[in-house]
């Protein structure tokens, strides 16, 4: 592992050592005003953290190190015979900042063969729930599980200097993405193919072995798995996912704890669940009209339904996009190339013609523009994976990439212990009188 791991820290010096000196000239300057409303409203607009690996322009959408997802579907190499980038290509660029080479790929696929190995005591305590637990609850307890193995944890315990955090977190980071296609596939199985387990296949990449340890021999599948983890990593800091990572990590707890707890936050429907429900919503709305095909009138007609509910449409909206999700777009060019007759496909892209004009009617929703989930399930029902609860965890095993890279870059820069001030509203009430020594934390 030493090549990858002696650019990042060489990178990371670097780096630290400009914060440094931007710090030294500009640390006072003022980077925002905060509104009292903002406090009581999610801190939607405040900027309060750094994370290096993304950025989100309300427009265009994610930029990865830089680069857009048309850029990158374009520059990252491909596995033999493949037209999606390889997500090993895409951990490369976010952790280093660097695009990689067709051999710098192939060093993080060997790395992560290498390192996949799951011990026993993991399935046996994922065994231990009911068939009926959520395949997020089964993929976090094993996650938990598998913390028995953290190199950061055992050398912590041990006494290590601050400034050798980073290395066991580069470690721990590489053996738990590694390892995380082993736990999901064993989810699956688990949960939905009568508990008879595929072994990994050694030679192939990350994410087509995600597939095949899944059931999915399709190439096309592989070809979506690739895609999928690639899109779904990062989406900058502030998300729930991303943030709670980052916040359980400023409290030196071991990648497996910190990575766990954001993956919690993304089992929640406002997040990552939301591509589950996605689906739901869409079946529901076959059933209750009884066609697959529904018209653009009955899609109309039952989105009204659902707002009349008081329920949100999943797949629309976002806090921050302002604008269709280039990672929609992205599947959505997929589906056009591999499956465009496919009615379940079809309806998604109704749905893109419908839903914006009803929400924007509304006056209230910020964004009416589809997000990410709003297509992936169409693409993943293609190949024949229904399962939808089970979705969510394919999101993590991808988000794993974006998290945990992010978290090498926090021990890397030694950011410290994340505690901002919170109020009560009988201090803001005191404020407001003019009392303010109450902001005293
Ligand atoms: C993503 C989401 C949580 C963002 O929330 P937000 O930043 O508060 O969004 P807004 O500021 O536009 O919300 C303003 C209002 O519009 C509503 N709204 C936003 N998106 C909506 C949607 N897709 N359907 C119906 N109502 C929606 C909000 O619930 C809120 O209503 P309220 O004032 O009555 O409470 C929200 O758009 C949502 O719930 N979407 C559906 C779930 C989803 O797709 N999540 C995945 C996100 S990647």
């Amino acid at each position: 592992m030493g090549i990858l791991k002696d650019r990042f820290k060489a990178k990371a010096d670097t780096h630290a050592a400009e914060i440094k000196e931007l710090l030294s000239k500009n640390g006072d300057k003022p980077i925002g005003e905060v509104k009292l409303s903002q406090i009581y409203q999610g801190m939607r607009g405040i900027t309060g953290l750094v994370s290096e690996t993304s950025l989100l322009d309300a427009q265009e959408g994610i930029r990865f190190r830089g680069y857009s997802i048309p850029e990158l579907r374009e520059k990252l190499p491909k596995a033999n015979g493949g037209t999606e980038p390889l997500p090993e290509g895409l951990f490369h660029l976010l952790i280093l900042g660097e695009l990689p080479t067709a051999e710098d790929v192939n060093f993080v696929t060997s790395v992560w063969q290498r390192r996949s190995h799951v011990p026993n005591h993991v399935f046996a305590t994922i065994d231990a729930l009911p068939l009926t637990a959520h395949p997020m609850t089964m993929f976090v307890t094993g996650v938990m599980a598998l913390q028995t193995e953290s190199n950061f944890a055992k050398q912590y315990a041990e006494g290590i200097s601050k400034k050798d955090y980073w290395s066991t977190v580069f470690d721990d980071t590489m053996d738990l993405i590694a390892r995380l296609p082993r736990i999901a596939a064993y989810v699956y199985r688990r949960k939905y193919k009568d508990n008879k387990h595929i072994q990994p296949d050694g030679l192939l990449d990350w994410a087509g072995n995600l597939a095949h340890m899944m059931g999915f021999e399709d190439e096309g599948f592989k070809e979506l798995m690739r895609l999928y983890m690639t899109i779904h990593s990062d989406h900058e800091g502030g998300n729930v996912s991303a943030h709670t990572t980052h916040l359980v990590g400023s409290a030196l707890s071991d990648p497996y704890l910190s990575y766990a707890a954001g993956m919690n936050g993304l089992a929640g429907p406002l997040h990552g669940l939301a591509n589950q429900e996605v689906i739901k919503w869409i079946f529901e709305l076959q059933n209750e009209i009884g066609t697959k095909s529904p018209t653009k009138e009955q899609i109309a007609a039952y989105v009204k339904k659902t707002l009349k509910e008081g329920k949100v449409v999943p797949g629309y909206g976002h806090a921050v996009l302002r604008k269709t999700d280039p990672r929609f777009t992205a599947q959505m060019e997929f589906s056009k190339k591999h499956m465009p007759k496919d009615p379940l496909v079809q309806t998604v892209w109704n749905i893109y013609e419908v839903v914006p004009p009803i929400l924007k009617s509304l006056g209230k929703i910020k964004n009416p523009w589809p997000n990410v989930d709003a297509h992936s399930g169409a693409l993943l029902v293609h190949y024949g994976l229904v399962e939808y609860e089970f979705y969510t965890v394919l999101f993590a095993v991808s988000r794993a990439l974006g998290v945990l890279a992010s978290l090498c870059w926090d021990r890397a820069l030694n950011l410290p212990l994340e505690r901002p001030k919170s109020v009560t509203t009988r201090s803001v009430k005191l404020w407001l009188e003019g009392k303010d020594e109450i902001w005293e934390g």
